[in-house]
């Protein structure tokens, strides 16, 4: 999507990190931006932000309800007409540091249906209202543990990201038979310096786990080098910069972090040649291994 100037870019998760830097960006472009998210106050916070810059609207929304992605449809028609770019980019990590069977039913219902399900409410959503005008453009948000598989961030993450390439990939086959005017991107980022280490503040009731699980010497050692790993991470504005060239030049995969090839390839190296399977970058930075 070449000239973004007056149109609407629709954006989940976009209280904090990624997904506000975007929504600033978009503003800046001289779209109209609809902000979504679970956090009010943050949310509210992003739309005084944002307003400054253009015209921009904010609901909020809790993305694993399908009814609330639909009423965001229905917001944004309201406001602006009609939506040209979407980001479904609201996340959570998850607890770090434990095996896949050490989570609980809670914490892999939460993880995955933010990460995928808030995605596929947003595509089950946007995608009919984009193909009744032929055109626009649908930005997924995975990240680097989309393409890369380890053991520090949670099972939970790495399984809703890789979902999240795959339905991404799937979605720009369907396009580009049936609608070659509309684009889709899958956002893989490296780190990037943002909230996402508090993201138990927005884990709905439904989800909690009761009792809480034990923290161990050695989930406590992860989850420390993993907020020194994100506070260090790249500047959210600098990804929302990235976003918004790979959109102008409809570029399909986006990486925030050159060094994630390397492991990129490795991983395909592995599977090539049947041999085991290896660790991304973020196992790399938290145990220098
Ligand atoms: N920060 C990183 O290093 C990094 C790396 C790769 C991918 N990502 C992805 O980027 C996206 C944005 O994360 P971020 O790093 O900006 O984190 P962030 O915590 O700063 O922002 C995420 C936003 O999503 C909102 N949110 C959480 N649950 C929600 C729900 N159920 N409904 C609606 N909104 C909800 C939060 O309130 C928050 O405002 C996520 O999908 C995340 O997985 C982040």
């Amino acid at each position: 999507m070449k000239d973004l100037a007056g149109k609407t870019a629709v954006v989940t998760g976009a209280g904090s990190g990624i997904g506000r830097a975007m929504a600033k960006r978009w503003a800046e472009a001289g779209m109209n931006v609809v902000l979504a998210d679970i956090d009010e106050v943050a949310l509210d916070a992003a739309i005084t932000e944002i307003s400054q810059v253009g015209p921009a609207v904010g609901l909020p929304i809790d993305v694993t309800a399908a009814s609330e992605v639909e009423d965001l449809l229905a917001f944004t028609i309201d406001h602006f007409d009609r939506a040209h770019l979407v980001c479904n980019n609201a996340g959570v990590a998850g607890p770090p540091g434990h095996a896949p069977h050490e989570l609980t039913i809670q914490d892999w219902q939460w993880v995955l249906d933010v990460d995928l399900w808030g995605v596929i409410h947003g595509i089950r959503t946007f995608v009919p209202h984009l193909l009744s005008y032929g055109d626009g453009h649908i930005v997924n948000t995975a990240s680097q543990s989309g393409l890369t598989s380890g053991a520090v961030i949670s099972a939970a993450y790495y399984a809703a990201k890789h979902a999240v390439v795959a339905l991404s990939e799937c979605q720009f086959h369907d396009f580009s038979q049936r609608a070659p005017d509309i684009s889709v991107s899958v956002l893989c980022p490296g780190a990037v310096a943002t909230n996402i280490m508090h993201d138990e503040a927005h884990r709905p009731e439904r989800f909690q786990t009761v009792p809480t699980p034990v923290v161990t010497e050695h989930t406590e050692s992860v989850t420390s080098a993993m907020w020194d790993v994100i506070a260090s991470g790249r500047p959210a504005h600098e990804v929302a910069e990235i976003v918004h060239s790979a959109v102008i030049n409809d570029e399909f995969y986006i990486f925030t972090d050159p060094n994630i090839i390397e492991s990129i390839t490795a991983r395909h190296r592995a599977i090539e040649q049947r041999g085991l399977p290896t660790t991304g970058r973020m196992d790399t930075d938290v145990t220098g291994n």
